[in-house]
């Protein structure tokens, strides 16, 4: 069992976040906001390379920006570690920055401990989706799990419309070579990211690490409705196509469809935008998106396919015309047990309350796990709440989970 100073490693975790927290790494005031290709991105980025490199790891990134830290030269076996360190629009300072932070805590301490273990740090581009609507945008290039036109058409910035092709580019990068991106696995035995929980397992029943068996998968898709455009005051209400009412519609259908559905099954309207958006004027088209989630496939799948008809025959019947296009579908993704069972190992030896749990929020570890055994570790996040500025976690779990993970490597590796 690695022994390890908690309060030092603790110390060093706040340390990092609070760097990571200060203006120069956030787009706005009002919240943690940073994706790729800005300047506060590239500063996150930056940061960690200044830290990678003076431990003495390699780093580059891959054709499109994903961060790769090795102690090995290539060709070795080495472990991988990390997470992401964009954030959501409106996010906090611990979602996926707090698991790069504690991964560089665990490059730190093997070297420090003198264990010397072969490593390999990744921070993913874009998992966020802020930049360009695509959640786990990086990990997905990774696993060849876009096409080129994806990236050279369909994927646009929500900031300029322009292509995510061009953005890179004019970042310096060569989306050209996505494909290589799978080279960054070609020497991972094994995968572990550690990530802030999202919900309030965790606090709820007083544990202070959740080791991830499962995640649960998703569909991502966005619903157009096409009313007619007209005039606020002069329209009767029994001339109207308003598109809206397909959107009230639907919420409540989801709302119920989901509930009934049980089993961990959610689903969520997040994105609502309103053509022309006017006070005055009747929506000539509204397109809002949907996500909808659970550990069971067939549970949040049927809901998906029940809510689109659903959408469309509420068009319909109000003499209006919907179309629903999937942007994306993950199945649930289920770990690596070996893995798991070293962490529970760790955690059970760490002497600390822990648990064994699912993940209801999505994570790159999702397409790692096609190619590599993968695991993931929780600490708690204060009463759940996450993408929002008000996301608050304990350095000192991240600390206790760098040990776990630090245990685990060391028999894994
Ligand atoms: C990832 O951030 C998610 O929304 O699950
Ligand atoms: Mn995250
Ligand atoms: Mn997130």
């Amino acid at each position: 069992m690695a022994q390890i100073d908690r309060e030092r490693s603790a110390t060093r975790i706040a340390r990092d976040i609070q760097t990571l927290s200060g203006r120069s790494y956030t787009t706005t005031d009002e919240a943690i906001r940073r994706y790729a290709y800005t300047p506060e991105y590239r500063r996150t980025l930056d940061y960690f390379t200044g830290e990678l490199r003076s431990l003495g790891f390699d780093v580059s990134e891959d054709p499109v920006g994903t961060l790769v830290a090795r102690n090995r030269p290539p060709g070795e076996a080495v472990f991988g570690i990390g997470s992401h360190c964009d954030s959501n629009r409106n996010g906090g300072r611990y979602d996926g920055t707090l698991g790069v932070v504690t991964a560089l805590e665990v490059c730190r301490l093997s070297s420090e401990l003198g264990l010397d273990l072969p490593l390999q740090l990744i921070s993913f581009l874009e998992e966020e989706g802020s930049g360009y609507g695509q959640m786990l945008l990086g990990s997905r290039i990774m696993l060849q799990r876009v096409s080129e036109d994806d990236l050279r058409e369909r994927f646009r910035s929500i900031d300029d419309g322009r292509s995510f092709w061009e953005h890179a580019e004019e970042a310096g990068y060569e989306p050209a070579r996505w494909r290589e991106s799978i080279h960054v696995l070609d020497d991972l035995t094994g995968w572990i990211e550690m990530h802030i929980e999202q919900a309030r397992v965790l606090q709820d029943r007083e544990k202070r690490i959740g080791i991830v068996n499962a995640i649960a998968g998703y569909v991502h898709a966005d619903v157009t409705v096409h009313g007619r455009g007209d005039h606020a005051g002069a329209t009767p209400m029994d001339l109207r196509l308003d598109p809206t009412l397909v959107l009230a519609d639907t919420a409540i259908e989801l709302e119920r469809l989901a509930t009934a559905a049980g089993q961990g099954t959610v689903g969520t309207i997040g994105e609502i935008e309103v053509d022309p958006g006017l006070i005055n004027a009747i929506a000539s088209s509204v397109r809002f998106s949907l996500d909808i989630r659970g550990p069971v496939d067939e549970a949040y799948l049927g809901v998906a396919d029940e809510i689109g008809t659903f959408a469309v025959a509420s068009a319909e019947r109000r003499g209006m015309r919907a179309e629903v296009t999937t942007r994306q579908t993950l199945a649930v993704t289920r770990l690596d047990r070996g893995i798991v069972d070293a962490l529970l190992r760790h955690a059970e030896g760490s002497g600390e309350p822990y648990m064994e749990m699912h993940s209801g929020a999505a994570h790159d570890t999702m397409c790692v796990a096609e190619r590599i055994p993968s695991a993931m570790v929780f600490v708690p996040c204060v009463d759940g709440i996450s993408h929002h500025p008000a996301e608050d976690a304990d350095p000192a779990d991240a600390a206790l989970a760098a040990e776990i993970i630090l245990g685990a490597i060391g028999d894994l590796a």
